[in-house]
């Protein structure tokens, strides 16, 4: 089983990227192939909107970093999203790639009961860090883009979520944080053993 990570914050060594590692980690020690992606680091353009996925294409006609990225996702199994809130939402970092990801829908994904050209069953864990440490705000920002991640063909999907942390590094000095990654990995890849 492949695990693919797309760490969408600008740090590396940040709390968004930190939790998304500590569920690197736990596929290494089940054995899984892992990747991640600093998009950051990388170079892409937002989706151009020129609906080539939709009239011939089966995927992306555009070709730079997104791509393979767009590729990775597609072959993995389980597949970790993460990024800091950014004035309420996700980073522009992860938004542009997210963006490319329309690619995966169908021509007639807007009466499809099945929209997706991802295959089935693949899961989805989002980590969202934010400075607010009160948890009512931004807690619409998973659900918004749940949706989307349901009708791209998620069949199950996992939110990690730290509130009340800035510096890099502080998430993974919070136990409770690192409790809920690891939870949530246990669940994932060793079945039975969520430490309850
Ligand atoms: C440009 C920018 C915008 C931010 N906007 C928000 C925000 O709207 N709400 C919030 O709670 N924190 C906001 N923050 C703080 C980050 O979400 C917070 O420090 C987060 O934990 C950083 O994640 P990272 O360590 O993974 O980079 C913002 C930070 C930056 C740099």
């Amino acid at each position: 089983m492949s695990v693919v990570a797309l760490i969408g914050s600008p740090r590396r060594d940040g709390n968004s990227a930190g939790l998304a590692g500590v569920v690197v980690e736990a596929a290494k020690k089940a054995g899984k192939t892992t990747r991640t992606f600093y998009l950051n680091d990388l170079t892409y353009r937002g989706c151009q909107a020129c609906y080539a996925c939709k009239q011939g294409l089966d995927h992306c006609v555009l070709s730079d970093s997104a791509t393979e990225i767009l590729e990775a996702v597609a072959a993995a199994e389980v597949v970790i999203f993460s990024s800091p809130v950014y004035f309420g939402d996700v980073t522009g970092q992860f938004k542009l790639f997210f963006d490319r990801a329309f690619s995966y829908f169908t021509p007639d994904y807007r009466t499809a009961a099945n929209p997706s050209r991802l295959s089935p069953g693949k899961k989805l864990v989002f980590v969202q860090s934010q400075g607010q440490p009160d948890p009512t705000f931004f807690d619409d920002l998973y659900p918004r883009y749940d949706r989307f991640f349901k009708r791209l063909g998620f069949s199950e999907t996992h939110l990690i979520r730290v509130v009340g942390v800035a510096a890099p590094g502080e998430a993974l000095q919070r136990p409770e944080f690192v409790r809920e990654a690891e939870n949530v990995a246990a669940g994932l890849f060793s079945q039975g053993e969520v430490d309850w």
